[in-house]
């Protein structure tokens, strides 16, 4: 990368292009006994196997359990480790089984939101690394506790927000920290495009391959709806933060990595609701949340983060479907998702763009370095719960039609009942993964 220095002086000429190679795999020299550490991945979805095959190949690492409450799914990703690693590991229903395992390492949580902090909680508690997919909690509440878990267990907690370890991303930040648009003022994050409608279902019995009761587990009973499981969850209050905290909160996350604050925001004003579908989800599909920063917060100066949702869009905004723009008083940079940006200058003069792809490995490389010799996290639980913990308050404030002044110090909203009650949710009674302290 140039320095700095003569980054602005190649810029004063001509625009610079900039395309980062994919990384390559981390291959261990052939010579060097490469120790591979046990691990374990809870909940084989999408994005669980997403996760094993990433995995898999890798020659630090051991897949010794495979988890999930869907029969199916867990034959399957147990199928494919063992074709991918050359072993099969063990097949479990009931997380339990691993986290009393003293060998494994680390576990890997691809779970719905609602299992995030209490999975993550209890592997921490048990002495387990976790890697923990994004948003890292279900509520403002969870996410101190995640936070809290870490450093009480003395355990690495890596967020599954894969940006922070993509080399077009951290390229961005080095440019933006480094000055080249001035003073940032204004972030923006926006989630713009297509998703389906998922109808209107009345409740049926679950289907035999899932144990549905410890798919709910810390969540309270309800019946089963063919429209929330799998993977649409996340549009209903109870298991997920609408699309704001689906993908949404990569963006936040890019923005607050951008703004540098590493708290929650003082004030909170958001609208939103359903103005496309008509269908079961309770979030909104179209949201529009302005936050703000102390300037003692943050840096010394008063920011904003705005986010927009349209998850109806068959196109895509500022050249980007989900993307940022970080407002500097010297220029500004357009960000999409983990795939490259422009910066302009004065004027709109292009002054340097770059492309690349979204780099998960990494993200696996830097947690399992932080766990091997203590290496910084590139995105911690402290950032996971800032991130998470804006969709929340914006939620908050969507669903109650107010705006929030939070208390970023103690993560409370004083005089203010009604939002309190929702900056944490409620549990089955007595149910075993519900964390101590919500
Ligand atoms: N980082 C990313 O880019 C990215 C992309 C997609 C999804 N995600 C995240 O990954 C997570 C999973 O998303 P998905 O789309 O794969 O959802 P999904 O519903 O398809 O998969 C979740 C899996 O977890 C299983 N599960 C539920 N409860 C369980 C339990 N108690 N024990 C074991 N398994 C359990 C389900 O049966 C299911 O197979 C979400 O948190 C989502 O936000 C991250």
């Amino acid at each position: 990368m140039p320095s700095r220095r003569s980054f602005l002086g190649q810029t004063v000429a001509s625009a610079a292009t900039l395309t980062v190679a994919p990384a390559l795999p981390a291959m261990a020299p052939a010579s060097a006994a490469v120790e591979r550490l046990p691990i374990a991945l809870m909940g084989c979805g999408g994005m669980g196997v997403h996760h094993l095959k990433n995995l898999m190949n890798r020659p630090d690492v051991d897949i010794r359990y495979v988890c999930d409450v869907d029969a199916n799914r867990l034959a399957s990703a147990a199928r494919i480790v063992e074709a991918g690693q050359g072993h099969a590991p063990t097949p479990v229903k009931d997380v339990r089984r691993i986290l009393d395992d003293k060998t494994i390492v680390a576990v890997w949580m691809a779970t719905p939101d609602h299992w995030h902090t209490p999975g993550a909680v209890l592997a921490a508690n048990a002495g387990k690394h976790v890697y923990v997919e994004k948003p890292c909690s279900h509520n403002v509440r969870e996410g101190r506790l995640l936070v809290e878990a870490a450093t009480r267990n003395k355990v690495q907690i890596q967020v599954g927000t894969q940006a922070r370890s993509t080399k077009t991303c951290q390229e961005a930040m080095a440019r933006l920290h480094g000055g080249a648009i001035g003073d940032i003022l204004v972030a923006k994050a926006w989630n713009s495009q297509k998703r389906r409608n998922l109808g209107h279902v009345p409740p049926s019995q679950p289907p035999a391959y899932l144990d549905y009761d410890l798919w709910l587990g810390p969540a309270p009973e309800a019946p089963f709806y063919a429209n929330r499981v799998p993977a649409r969850w996340r549009y209903f209050f109870d298991y997920g933060a609408g699309d704001m905290g689906n993908d949404g909160v990569h963006n936040i996350d890019v923005a607050i990595w951008g703004l540098q604050v590493d708290r929650l925001p003082d004030r909170v004003t958001a609208l939103g609701g359903k103005l496309h579908f008509d269908d079961d989800q309770q979030w909104p599909d179209t949201q529009y949340v302005v936050c703000e920063y102390n300037a003692a917060h943050a840096g010394g100066l008063a920011r904003q983060l705005i986010y927009e949702q349209r998850i109806w869009s068959p196109y895509v905004q500022e050249g980007y479907e989900n993307g940022n723009a970080f407002y500097g008083t010297k220029g500004c940079l357009i960000m999409g998702h983990t795939i490259g940006w422009k910066l302009y200058g004065e004027r709109n003069k292009l002054l340097e763009e770059m492309t690349g792809p979204v780099d998960i490995r990494s993200h696996h490389t830097n947690f399992l370095e932080a766990i091997r010799s203590g290496a910084a996290l590139n995105a911690p639980a402290l950032a996971g719960h800032v991130a998470a913990g804006v969709c929340h308050l914006a939620n908050i404030s969507t669903r109650l039609g107010q705006t929030l002044r939070f208390d970023s110090t103690t993560e409370t909203l004083p005089q203010n009942e009604p939002a309190s009650a929702l900056l944490k949710r409620a549990y089955r009674p007595g149910h075993w993964a519900t964390p101590k302290g919500v």
